[in-house]
């Protein structure tokens, strides 16, 4: 059993939390930039102002990734790099940059994978007209969009419009946890609602002008973890399946069906916004492939009072699923406290092909963050090695059983901003010393070269 010669390896960043020059060559601030300046809000008040310094270190992050033997590479665009404001004037230095990042990676045998928006909304946007709050946003990131297809299109084969929704709607304006700091229980349907009418426009706008020319797929990710019940009363098992629907379902079935899953709908009432018949239309059929970040796994059962929200590994505001999540203690955690079930991956990738009709999947995401220590000059990760191992070892069981799964992508090309844990939890397969920001190979990125070319079909 080994991956099918096709199958695409990878490796994935974001740009807020690698790129650094926050405010070099004319690049506005975005919502990140501005959050991470408020004391209190990330660990250590650590900020992205400098990170991995990855904007001034293209050729040499490049070439970590060649030397792995990976021909893919997802990043994303930082919207306020290239456009200062959100709209209107281009700050040419930005299109630069991603121009010759693109140019080096194609030069190096690596295929481009482009995500429009990983969670830095420019500020000037959210000062301006409230963000994703406002309907109107819809159009202004379609115009984002173009200036990315005209001007990187004919170089970029694979298009993300958005990275996890639910975290953008959730921990940004339901729990407040991430930029831009929101707390409310409605706020975050109306984000989510806005972020698929873009996305859906973004796509058709891509369709319509630019993909037969330029000959890309273009979708969106979303993240899921697993919700096994956590008995077999049938209570336990619909609190499950629930739970799974408020989390992925919530922007799949929209993508998918072009309309959110009952269970919302009824739980919700008028929180949750109704597309038009237009807007279902543009929506239904609107992704070439189905992008998943998945890291962990819970257990869910039937509420019987509302249980406390935590930052990370919940299913979103609970008090509206009615859904109690809990671990069991026998699993191994990682640094985040995410539990490593490498079975629940499997489960996940088919429970996502039955429900939508055995789309392709891409695994966007997936890796764990350890307290790696640099120990003369190594660093010797076997919790991630093992990590690594078991989720492929899942993967591969799964494809075997007919899901299409035809690529994963490790999170991540190395240590970075960990967004509201800063610098704190590594995730990287290389060390970053966050002083001199030298990198190094851990163990796991020579376990992952090995891995893929023996695991691979030739
Ligand atoms: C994802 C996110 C990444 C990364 C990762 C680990 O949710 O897309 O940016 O931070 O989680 O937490």
């Amino acid at each position: 059993m080994k991956f099918p010669k096709q199958f695409t390896w990878g490796v994935a960043t974001s740009a807020y939390q690698i790129e650094g020059a926050w405010q070099q060559d004319g690049k506005g601030p975005s919502i990140w930039d501005a959050f991470s300046q408020i004391p209190g809000k990330v660990h250590d008040n650590h900020t992205g102002n400098v990170a991995c310094n990855h904007y001034n270190n293209i050729k040499n992050d490049v070439a970590l990734i060649k030397a792995m033997g990976l021909k893919a590479y997802r990043f994303s665009i930082s919207w306020s790099r290239v456009l200062p404001q959100g709209r209107g004037e281009v700050n040419e230095k930005g299109i630069q940059f991603y121009s010759d990042l693109i140019d080096e990676l194609l030069k190096n045998d690596i295929e481009p994978w482009v995500t429009l928006y990983h969670w830095d909304l420019p500020l000037a946007l959210h000062l301006e007209m409230d963000g994703w709050l406002n309907s109107d946003i819809s159009d202004i990131f379609l115009d984002y969009a173009a200036l990315c297809f005209e001007r990187f299109g004919n170089r970029v084969k694979h298009w993300i419009t958005f990275n996890e929704a639910w975290v953008v709607a959730i921990l940004g304006y339901g729990q407040g946890v991430f930029a831009p700091g929101r707390i409310s229980n409605s706020e975050p349907y109306l984000v989510g609602h806005h972020l698929l009418i873009a996305h859906a426009k973004a796509v058709n706008l891509y369709r319509t002008r630019f993909q037969k020319i330029q000959n890309g797929k273009i979708g969106i990710t979303n993240n899921c973890d697993w919700r096994e019940p956590l008995t077999n009363a049938p209570e336990d098992q619909e609190a499950a399946q629930r739970a799974l629907e408020f989390f992925v379902s919530w922007f799949a079935d929209p993508v998918y069906f072009g309309k959110y899953p009952d269970s919302m709908v009824e739980r919700l009432g008028d929180r949750l916004p109704k597309f038009t018949n237009e807007e279902s239309e543009l929506l239904k059929g609107s992704s070439d492939f189905f992008g998943l970040n998945h890291y962990t796994t819970m257990f869910a059962s039937e509420a019987t009072e509302v249980q406390e929200t935590s930052v990370y590994g919940n299913g979103g505001l609970s008090e509206d699923q009615n859904v109690n999540l809990s671990l069991d203690p026998s699993w191994k955690l990682t640094a985040m406290k995410w539990a490593v079930v490498p079975w629940g991956c499997g489960k996940l990738l088919e429970w996502i092909s039955e429900r939508y009709n055995n789309p392709e999947i891409i695994i966007t995401e997936n890796g764990c963050a350890y307290n790696d220590e640099l120990v003369n000059g190594h660093v010797n990760d076997i919790d991630r090695i093992e990590y690594f191992e078991k989720y492929l070892e899942k993967c591969l069981e799964s494809i075997n059983k007919g899901v299409k799964l035809t690529g994963y992508f490790c999170w991540s090309l190395m240590d970075n901003f960990e967004w509201a844990s800063g610098y704190n939890k590594r995730f990287g397969i290389h060390y970053v010393n966050f002083k001199t920001l030298e990198r190094t190979p851990k163990a796991s990125a020579k376990w992952l070269t090995e891995y893929i070319k023996n695991q691979t079909e030739q």
